[in-house]
């Protein structure tokens, strides 16, 4: 008798597909990344994300109960930094009473249980909006690597439960490791932007924050989009060097990374669904040439089929709203 099986009859109605569903998310899945400003009582839309915003702290407080009430659990942290506070070594990261220090300390007040993260990397505290030390028009590792320890070591000060080094320079997860440990922030955990792409979809977040790079582009530090296998090789010593979670990013053009990081390593795994990506999905939505809402939750459940545990994303507040 043809057919024996009948793949269509388990996908017959919603219930059915539902009980067979292989992947469900929920809003603790999602990071929400947040932008920050100086100020009081602001929220700037940012031009090139529609419905993204940047927060002043009292703003960023108020956003934080909401997202906590939807059922997030993670914000991830970025300063936008005024034009006179950037110098050539991106001192101001440093500062213990920076925009990125009392926004830690504002979520950490605002939702105790909210956990905090952080990014770490100097493009928005540099001159030349790179993510580490130049010198001679080079982006230099080992000089960036110990200015990018001490930046973490200040974002825990500050109350970070995750800093998230997106720098891409070679030993800093070692030495971010090696300086917590030293000072007693032993709970302190490092999600590494372990497989950091090149990747040209980053051009509306460089607007967001204004740290698009002065002179030349992140190759020399940034993965090449052609390679795979590398990507491996930065995960495993990512995690030798001492990081919790490695992170893949972009998400969409990079599923394939993600897969075959969550076949090789035994970490938890997340994505970092980018701003382009935001941007492209809202353009196309707002033209109404695709359903925005489908396309979110399809492109979602995508990271989570593909082996992510964690999904960074400008859509969190939405799909938390959807879910
Ligand atoms: C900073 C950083 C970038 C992003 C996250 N951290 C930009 C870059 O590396 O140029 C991109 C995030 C996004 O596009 O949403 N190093």
């Amino acid at each position: 008798m043809f057919p024996r099986t009948r793949l269509r009859r388990l996908r017959s109605t919603p219930a059915l597909r539902s009980l067979v569903a292989e992947n469900r998310m929920s809003p603790a899945d999602f990071i929400a990344p947040l932008f920050i400003i100086e100020g009081e009582d602001k929220r700037e839309e940012i031009a090139f994300m529609p419905d993204c915003y940047r927060f002043t702290l009292d703003v960023l407080a108020e956003e934080v109960q909401i997202l906590y009430a939807l059922g997030i659990r993670s914000v991830l942290l970025f300063a936008k930094i005024a034009d006179d506070l950037k110098d050539k070594t991106g001192t101001e990261a440093l500062n213990p009473d920076g925009l990125i220090q009392r926004a830690i300390q504002t979520v950490r007040r605002a939702q105790p249980e909210m956990l905090v993260m952080t990014d770490v990397a100097l493009d928005p505290y540099s001159i030349y909006g790179h993510d580490g030390i130049v010198v001679d028009q080079r982006i230099v590792n080992d000089k960036s690597v110990a200015v990018l320890a001490e930046m973490a070591l200040s974002h825990a000060r500050a109350g970070a439960h995750v800093v998230a080094p997106s720098d891409m320079m070679d030993g800093r997860v070692a030495a971010i490791r090696k300086i917590l440990e030293e000072k007693g922030f032993v709970d302190t955990a490092i999600m590494s932007y372990s497989a950091k792409y090149a990747s040209s979809f980053y051009g509306p977040f460089r607007h967001a924050l204004v740290s698009t790079p002065g002179f030349g582009d992140k190759k020399t530090y940034q993965m090449d989009s052609a390679n795979a296998v590398e990507a491996l090789r930065e995960a495993r010593l990512d995690i030798d060097e001492g990081a919790d979670i490695v992170m893949v990013k972009p998400g969409l053009s990079y599923l394939d990374i993600l897969f075959r990081l969550k076949q090789a390593l035994e970490v938890p795994l997340a994505v970092y669904q980018v701003s382009g990506e935001y941007s492209m999905l809202k353009a196309a939505a707002q033209r109404g040439w695709i359903d925005e809402r489908a396309a979110v939750m399809e492109s979602l459940i995508g990271f989570k089929r593909a082996g992510a545990t964690v999904i960074a994303t400008y859509f969190a507040k939405r799909a938390a709203q959807w879910l």
